[in-house]
């Protein structure tokens, strides 16, 4: 297993780029399921969850073609026929988001069977604003051996019908998934309270060049005239603001100099308000962002309270909280979006910091040294946090099951070695016994 060996307190200068939003790629690649001709996507990051897809889509009956050479961020993906509509237990285990396939996939041949998706390190993790929506839509859904099977009207063969959805509480995966199967559906959807993030935004985007009627993605709105077919179509993926922003806070952490180059600022409203507001300076440009810091030491303690889109991100969370340690002051982090998302606080506390948990609130007080260890990582953003952690710490950390962060940052050690991090990947770090 991969380990990361961090080499702590050297502060980044230089400029570093961001890649393909993970987020948004997974959607816009179930989207290509909506249609038999060819979906090219650029931008598209080289992250481990991709890979996933990619085999899901495979083993579905696909043609998917991930870029190499210069290409190497494209994917080229054709759904002639799909001789085998399921997603299969072995791939959603790994990759919650496959249950993404059920709204285009029983758009497109009126049956569906996708493993259910069990809890994961973050949390529960639930589908049932998916089904809910679908069964608005006349779909009818079974349960059979771990899996869920959903079928179109009349047994399969009749199209899903245009509802109107009123999620009961805002998803993000739930909004595309039923995005997608409106797209093909018999009339017009309403849905409402609907996920604003930048990733809605830009599925709806493919999808509309795919041929759909989609209006109002990116506001709590969102109304969708069914066609009876989508076509083809070339689109280039967002830059991902969850990578960026880990960059932001990893040159604000070490002191640095940080230009975090191809990003869209518009997608940062909570972070750059909460960063300036303890005192990192921002010079905000039409592409990139530059954080320039005198060290964490100097920055002041603010609280964070994650909320859905524009609110300060889940994602982000654990990323701040390492921030949170070396700042003058205490904070109080709340997360408001998954019930477990606190898994990196042992973590960090055991290289020095100074975390309490109470339920959903995380109490961190600043000004800890942070010291190096052997650390694990429990899931994608938890890694990150570490990582960070491990820039500003004292010595040489050993960050354990990198697969994690893997799944969504595309070769992060490189990315950050350029810049100035010692930071190195090693098979086994310690050998075999
Ligand atoms: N929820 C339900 N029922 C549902 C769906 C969601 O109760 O049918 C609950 C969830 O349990 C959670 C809340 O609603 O408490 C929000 O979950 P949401 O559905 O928005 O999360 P998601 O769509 O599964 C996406 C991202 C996550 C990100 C969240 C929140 C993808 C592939 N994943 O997950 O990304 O944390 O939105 O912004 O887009 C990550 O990249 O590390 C990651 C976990």
């Amino acid at each position: 297993m991969d380990k990361f060996v961090v080499r702590g307190q050297n502060p980044l200068l230089g400029t570093i780029k961001v890649s393909g939003a993970k987020n948004s790629a997974l959607p816009c690649m179930a989207a290509a399921i909506l249609t038999e001709n060819e979906v090219i996507l650029e931008n598209i990051p080289q992250v481990r969850d991709i890979e996933t897809e990619r085999k899901l889509l495979s083993s579905m009956g696909a043609e998917v073609e991930l870029g190499y050479g210069r290409a190497q961020h494209r994917t080229r993906i054709k759904c002639g026929i799909l001789s085998d509509p399921v997603a299969k237990y072995e791939i959603v285990k790994t990759m919650r988001a496959s249950s993404l396939v059920l709204g285009p996939l029983i758009a497109r041949t009126g049956i569906a069977r996708v493993a259910m998706p069990g809890g994961c390190a973050i949390g529960d993790r639930p589908i049932d604003l998916h089904i809910k929506g679908l069964e608005a839509m006349g779909a009818t859904i079974n349960y059979d051996h771990g899996y869920l099977e959903a079928r179109s009207p009349n047994n399969g063969s009749g199209q899903l019908k245009g509802a109107h959805v009123v999620f009961d509480k805002i998803t993000v995966t739930g909004t595309e998934d039923l995005l997608m199967a409106a797209a093909l559906a018999d009339g017009e959807s309403l849905f409402e309270n609907c996920a604003r993030e930048p990733e809605v935004t830009d599925l709806a985007a493919l999808l509309n060049a795919m041929g759909a009627k989609i209006e109002g993605a990116g506001t709590g709105t969102i109304r969708i005239k069914g066609v009876s077919k989508l076509h083809g179509a070339r689109h280039k993926i967002n830059p991902d603001r969850i990578e960026a922003g880990t960059f932001l806070i990893a040159g604000a952490i070490t002191g640095g100099d940080l230009n975090v180059d191809g990003l869209n600022p518009a997608h940062f409203g909570a972070l750059i308000a909460k960063l300036e507001e303890c005192g990192v300076k921002l010079d905000l440009g039409a592409d990139h962002i530059r954080v320039r810091s005198s060290g964490a030491a100097n920055l002041e303690a603010a609280d964070i309270s994650t909320e859905e889109y524009p609110g300060f991100p889940t994602d982000m969370q654990a990323q701040y909280m390492a921030l949170a340690t070396q700042f003058e002051g205490t904070s109080v982090v709340t997360e408001n979006i998954f019930e477990n998302r606190f898994m990196h606080v042992g973590e960090l506390n055991r290289m020095g910091a100074n975390i309490t948990v109470q339920g959903r609130t995380a109490t961190v007080r600043g000004k800890t040294p942070l010291q190096s260890a052997a650390v694990m990582c429990s899931d994608l953003r938890a890694s990150a946090s570490l990582v960070l952690a491990a820039l500003v710490a004292d010595g040489e950390t050993i960050l354990d099951r990198v697969y994690h962060i893997d799944r969504g940052y595309e070769r992060i050690e490189e990315k950050l070695r350029g810049v100035g991090a010692q930071i190195r990947r090693m098979g086994d770090v310690f050998g075999k016994k």
